[in-house]
């Protein structure tokens, strides 16, 4: 039986991804996206799309109406960290509020299976000994983002609780790469990565937040997982809540291994072959210093197998579509 995925998001860069390997995997796709940062164009000709607001309750009753829907892959969301310390409001709307109406929609239409796009910004700072962080760490985030994820986190377990919700909540680590047809393509583009290749290939200057953490060289370290590996964790999220496996809610996204600004950087130069030209500038407020992922829960309980775990090929992929 063809499985039908409601994709929240869809026009957006991670779950523009999700929809092309659901549609390579055989199962039938359905985008809700309010194309406020995704791109109309990213969208498979032939995958009904619905341009609304995750919020808006009548055009979801419309579309769980239409269609009969397996699960919700909920990746729309605002994911900018740095915009969630100056406009708290607009990240508790979205990502919680909003998300809501989604949870009731749902649940009025008794679809049960949910996953959603978490975040390693929940942790916060974490200490140095809890370093890879495990899924038993104590969230505290530092910023409204991180925030407003742990609360739709925590408004989760209690749907699970009152209204049998299945959902499993991935907490992506920094995600980078490009499918066969998407890439990373944020208005404004914050991350690394398609900053670095952009600076290298245009001869633009990088910014670098902040030389003076407590970390080897002084910039930041992230664990950065290849968005076709993060994909693959979703797939198996789904089988597993099809097929009612016995298996946790939570799990962290990430290969277990960190890249400081200036690592990437020197990668990004030897991929491309061509210098980087950067300045270091103050840090930016939300930024927390190192995040690296224990994923060994997922690779455990949902047979969760990375393939793209190298960085040259995250760059290699991400680079193809920067001209
Ligand atoms: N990119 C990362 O490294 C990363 C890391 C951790 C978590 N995440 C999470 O993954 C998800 C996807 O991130 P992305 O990088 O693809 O971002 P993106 O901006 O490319 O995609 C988000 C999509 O959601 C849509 N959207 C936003 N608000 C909406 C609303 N109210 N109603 C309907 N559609 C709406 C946008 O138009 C866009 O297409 C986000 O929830 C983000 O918090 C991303």
């Amino acid at each position: 039986m063809t499985h039908t995925i409601l994709v929240t998001g869809g026009a957006g860069y991670i779950g523009g991804t999700a929809s092309e390997l659901l549609l390579d995997e055989g199962f039938n796709v359905i985008i809700l996206d309010d194309l406020s940062t995704g791109h109309k164009e990213s969208i498979a000709n032939q995958t009904p799309f619905y341009n609304s607001k995750i919020g808006d309750i009548e055009a979801l009753n419309k579309i769980f109406s239409n269609h009969k829907i397996d699960a919700v892959m909920h990746f729309a969301g605002a994911a900018l960290v740095h915009e969630s310390m100056q406009n708290p409001k607009k990240y508790f709307d979205i990502n919680f509020c909003q998300a809501q109406n989604l949870l009731n929609v749902m649940n009025k239409h008794n679809v049960k299976n949910f996953i959603f796009s978490s975040t390693c910004a929940i942790y916060g700072i974490p200490d140095k000994d809890e370093i890879p962080i495990k899924e038993e760490t104590i969230p505290k985030p530092i910023n409204p983002y991180g925030e407003s994820k742990l609360l739709f986190e925590t408004s989760l377990k209690w749907e699970k609780e009152s209204n049998n919700l299945n959902f499993i909540a991935l907490r992506y680590f920094n995600v980078a790469g490009s499918s066969k047809q998407h890439f990373e393509n944020h208005k404004p583009e914050t991350h690394l990565i398609p900053l670095a290749v952009n600076a290298a290939k245009s001869n633009n200057t990088l910014k670098i937040y902040g030389n003076d953490y407590q970390t080897q060289d002084g910039t930041a370290i992230r664990d950065y997982v290849h968005v076709v590996d993060l994909i693959n964790a979703h797939i198996c999220a789904l089988k597993a809540l099809i097929e009612k496996k016995n298996c946790s809610c939570i799990y962290n996204v990430g290969y277990g291994v960190g890249y400081s600004v200036f690592e990437i950087v020197n990668a990004v130069q030897e991929v491309l072959k061509t210098q980087v030209k950067y300045n270091i500038t103050d840090r930016r407020s939300g930024d927390p210093p190192i995040l690296i992922a224990n994923s060994e829960k997922i690779k455990k309980e949902l047979n969760w197998k990375p393939k793209h775990n190298n960085i040259n090929e995250i760059i290699e992929s991400t680079s193809r579509f920067i001209t």
